[in-house]
């Protein structure tokens, strides 16, 4: 085993005892929930205990509630009727005390879910990145409806406001970024929120509760910690929640929806599982595709969303592929988060080695081999990616979504193969395309774009840059995220209409003269 670095060692466990509710950072007495790291700091394999978190109750869930409610207060609440400009300023404020956190929530990433040190700080400078730019295009919002409009002797002013209260739930696999890329538009937009952190990746929210607690209106943020089905499924059954914002698996987000009485209420804000493919056609730049389809199924260990889940390759070309594929998996190098060059990571959860176990042999029954030397090797936090052929439908791993290291390949002969199991499969998000033939490339790409929503020519599935429009058919999503995207999402267009008439006039003009109203302004932030 190496040693740990100092810089990355956890001297001691973090018992995180707050949670916050309207302002107050309250501390909890109650029950706690373990924090156990996959990584082992012993000789022998020991999961390492690196804190614990408030396992609160049903009526702490309630309180959140009724904060966040009391927060919008019907809509007069202090937050959703701010001046744009004093929204921005708490959100500035906010984003300068999180950057001071940036070693320890780095730290924690890499020990709650085992991301390698270079992607955890991707993942805080991203989240970071995101934050300011989601100032940068609310202004430019602003600046666009800082004006009146007049259609048949009608006068508009039109801006998007807040829909009320968000429940915001993240996944594991990118605790903050993912998170926070609903929580941040959503209060920008003047709603108020309760979020609950992920099963895995909880422990690193803790220091930035007080930046939260400083930075906005009492209730505006609600941070509750405990499972899913103590805190959200009361929530959801008040009926009181006007959007669901999460990124998880369909299972559960349907569980959560189902027990909201009123749908039309219900704004959803989802993004879901995919099995994206990648399509690798006879002509394709080889070396490309191998490198590509390497860090599309293998990142992060293959648990992301977006990752390549499933490989196509044409049978003029598969065994060239797939040798140097093989070859290329059995390369990478597997160590802990902070080890020089590890690709490979420890597994967050400790049943995945077991689940991936299963899918392989349930592969291996129904007639598939595994292709590379290492693939399904154990270790005690994590199972070598196995390439498996052929796969066929009626395997698991055909099915399922994997979110984990095994490669399942299928070769295909006429491209309508892998064109009717996309329009067959429950998913819709990607797809990577390898090939060089524009003639053979075009249809492709127009028949692609109506199954899924993005096309990469060349290169793996992902969802940054986070300025383009990240969603999917079918299971994979629900509304549209994007720096921009995400302002529409969690806001509606509403406006103030007046008929043209000498009073009415009179009463626009006061009302832009003496700015008291906070809705109607022209006035432009730079
Ligand atoms: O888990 C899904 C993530 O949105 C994937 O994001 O493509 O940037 O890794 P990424």
């Amino acid at each position: 085993m190496k040693p740990i670095p100092e810089i990355y060692s956890i001297s001691s466990p973090l018992e995180a005892d707050q949670y916050l509710i309207d302002g107050v950072l309250k501390t909890w007495k109650g029950k706690t929930v373990e924090v156990n790291s996959t990584i082992s700091v012993t000789e022998e394999y020991k999961p390492t205990y690196i804190g614990s978190v408030p396992e609160l109750e049903e009526a702490q869930a309630h309180e959140a509630l009724d904060a966040a409610l009391g927060a919008y207060d019907k809509g007069k609440g202090l937050w959703p009727t701010m001046r744009v400009r004093e929204r921005i300023e708490c959100m500035e404020s906010f984003i300068q005390k999180m950057e001071t956190k940036r070693d320890i929530v780095v730290k924690l990433i890499m020990w709650e879910i085992g991301k390698n040190l270079a992607d955890a700080e991707k993942e805080f400078d991203r989240t970071v990145k995101y934050v300011y730019d989601t100032i940068e295009d609310y202004k430019q919002l602003d600046r666009n409806a800082a004006k009146f409009e007049k259609h048949e002797g009608v006068y508009a002013h039109i801006r998007r406001g807040p829909l009320g209260v968000v429940l915001c739930l993240g996944p594991y696999n990118y605790p903050l970024n993912e998170t926070f890329a609903l929580l941040i538009p959503a209060l920008i937009m003047g709603n108020t929120t309760i979020f609950k952190p992920a099963k895995f990746g909880v422990l690193l929210i803790t220091p930035l509760l007080e930046a939260f607690q400083e930075s906005f209106p009492a209730g505006v943020v609600n941070i509750i910690f405990g499972r899913g089905r103590v805190l959200a499924s009361p929530i959801m059954q008040t009926g009181k929640i006007d959007v669901l914002a999460l990124i998880g698996n369909s299972k559960s987000a349907n569980a959560l929806i189902d027990q909201h009485p009123k749908s039309n209420r219900l704004r959803l804000v989802l993004g879901l599982e995919a099995k994206n493919p990648a399509i690798v056609l006879p002509d394709a730049d080889l070396d490309l595709a191998v490198k590509e389809c390497i860090s599309g199924s293998l990142s992060f260990n293959g648990q992301r969303c977006t990752a390549l889940k499933i490989i196509y390759v044409h049978e003029e070309i598969k065994d060239e592929f797939l040798q140097h594929f093989n070859k290329a998996v059995d390369n990478q190098n597997f160590g802990n988060p902070w080890d020089e060059g590890a690709f490979l990571t420890p597994l967050p959860e400790p049943d995945k080695p077991q689940y991936i176990q299963e899918l392989i042999d349930d592969a291996l029954e129904k007639g598939a081999k595994i292709l590379n030397k290492k693939g399904g090797q154990h270790f005690e936090n994590y199972i070598w990616p196995a390439v498996l052929y052929p796969v066929t439908k009626d395997m698991r791993v055909y099915q399922e979504e994997q979110f984990g290291p095994v490669i399942p390949v299928v070769s295909f002969s006429d491209i309508d193969e892998p064109i009717d199991d996309m329009a067959d499969s429950n998913y819709g998000q990607q797809v990577s395309l390898f090939g060089t033939n524009v003639e053979k490339l075009s249809p492709l790409i127009d028949t692609f774009t109506n199954l899924v929503c993005r096309v990469n020519l060349n290169s793996s599935c992902q969802r940054g840059p986070d300025v383009y429009p990240f969603t999917g058919r079918k299971d994979s999503a629900k509304s549209t995220l994007s720096v921009h995207d995400a302002l529409r999402s969690f806001s509606i267009r509403t406006f103030v209409a007046s008929k043209d008439n000498p009073q009415n006039l009179e009463i626009l003009e006061q009302l832009l003269e003496k700015k008291q109203s906070k809705f109607i302004s022209t006035d432009y932030i730079l």
